[in-house]
């Protein structure tokens, strides 16, 4: 059998709407040409992001009946806290409200003015909150992963021999936590390999300095490396994911991927005293620690989350269905960042409009069009969002979890090599208004 089916049935359904491409142009208009104005019921296909955006599972709600909405000591925290024990070895287990709110207790609690983090590839919260921390943020990716059209396994490794010359540059003291990112989402949703997180871990603790795993997408990652590195094809996923976290001394993790739920984060460490100070600071902003942030039902739905991920018929269909959009777009034309990753894909809109330029915005006027062509909302990761440091004019298509069947992927398909078909007819776009900082949220455009 060639299909790979969904390994899932549906019990309970939410309408989608469609709308005519004239009400949609009316929208964007409206909108300012900016994809995040429009409103959530005017879009046919949303993939805008794969965080928060998860279907839950029979077993999820359920377990969210028997959610424990006690102050202090609930069960709901020790169910959850048994499970992540299990898969990271991590001791001290933080529950917070989403992923930034780890990252920012564990900056102010770890990071000194003028210190430095390297990070395989930072993302765009983890970086804000270490530079509002007053550190350096800085990314390490392997240099292979500079051409996006070469089809390597691992492009998500960090440059070793990079983090070696960045320590001896600026001292290890210097240096609060290496990062790893897995998968790399702002680098194309790439995996990192086992001997790339070993490799980096030999370097750090050589050191004496901890490395943490940003860990939203391990599951993926653990599929990738399954798949691809030899000596782990009879490993399962959960195994896999064990040994990626054997190598960590903590990590942060938003629960809003890969444990499917709606809502959550999480931070671990393994150091006694820092997580005195993180729990103390988490009192003060999130909650008792034994919510942080959370309703005891949001508990048990990541408790459930994080075991349901690692279930190989999910990752093998998850994977693949990722993969389908990718393969069938690419390989009729349209250039993607190669291979596809796992939990979206990214088009090339400088190659694929090569006569709009950079200061028009190439991937923010696909966006549009494809918007107004067949509904569907995507985003822009280019120099709308990263202004002059953008290395790529990148479109993210970032693919749910369990929401969309096989066919909305065929129309989504369909849709972009139609819009594909006349992209030399597709015009860039002039910014009319923009915020002081985050301007992707909130600017205004105008067509050329
Ligand atoms: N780290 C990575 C790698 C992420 O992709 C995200 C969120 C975060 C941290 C922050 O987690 O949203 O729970 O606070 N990524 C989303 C995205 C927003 O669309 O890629 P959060």
């Amino acid at each position: 059998m060639q299909t790979i089916i969904e390994p899932f049935r549906i019990k309970s359904v939410e309408p989608i709407r469609q709308t005519t491409s004239e009400e949609r142009e009316q929208l964007l208009n409206a909108a300012g040409y900016n994809l995040f104005l429009i409103d959530a019921k005017n879009i046919l296909i949303d993939l805008l992001t794969d965080s928060g955006t998860s279907a839950m599972s029979t077993e999820q709600w359920a377990a969210m009946m028997r959610g424990d909405e006690s102050y202090a000591g609930s069960e709901s925290f020790y169910r959850m806290e048994r499970v992540v024990r299990d898969l990271t070895g991590l001791r001290h287990v933080i529950p917070t409200h989403q992923g930034r709110a780890a990252e920012r207790i564990l900056f102010t609690v770890l990071c000194r003015k003028g210190q430095v983090i390297p990070n395989n590839t930072h993302f765009d919260t983890t970086r804000a909150n270490i530079e509002f921390a007053g550190a350096r943020a800085v990314d390490l990716l392997t240099p292979e992963a500079a051409d996006t059209q070469a089809r390597l396994d691992f492009k998500g490794n960090m440059d070793v021999q990079a983090l070696e010359r960045l320590i001896a540059a600026e001292g290890a003291a210097n240096i609060p936590l290496v990062m790893i990112t897995v998968t790399d989402n702002s680098g194309g949703g790439q995996p990192v390999s086992m001997a790339n997180i070993a490799a980096v871990k030999e370097v750090a603790s050589r050191h004496g300095i901890p490395l943490y795993l940003d860990a939203c997408r391990f599951a993926e990652n653990a599929w990738f490396i399954a798949q691809r590195e030899p000596g782990y094809a009879e490993w399962t996923p959960k195994q896999i994911a064990q040994k990626m976290f054997s190598y960590a001394d903590g990590c942060t993790f938003s629960a809003k991927k890969d444990a499917f739920a709606n809502i959550g984060g999480l931070l671990c460490t393994n150091d006694d005293r820092l997580a005195v100070q993180e729990t103390n600071l988490l009192i003060l902003t999130e909650g008792f620690p034994t919510y942080g942030g959370l309703a005891g039902r949001d508990l048990e739905a990541i408790a459930v989350g994080l075991e349901e991920v690692l279930h190989p018929d999910y990752l093998r269909y998850r994977i693949a269905s990722t993969g389908y959009l990718g393969r069938h777009i690419a390989d009729h034309g349209v250039p993607i960042v190669e291979p596809p990753g796992g939990h979206a894909i990214y088009i090339d809109a400088a190659r694929m409009l090569p006569h709009v330029p950079k200061h028009q915005f190439p991937a923010q006027a696909l966006a549009v069009e494809l918007y107004r062509h067949a509904g569907i909302r995507s985003v822009e990761i280019g120099s709308v969002m990263f202004g002059a440091n953008a290395k790529h004019e990148l479109l993210r298509l970032a693919i749910p979890r369990r929401v969309y069947t096989q066919s909305h992927m065929d129309y989504v398909v369909e849709a972009i090599l139609e819009v594909n078909d006349y992209r030399a007819h597709i015009c860039g776009l002039a910014i009319e208004s923009e915020p002081p900082f985050l301007r992707h949220f909130s600017a205004r455009f105008r067509r050329i």
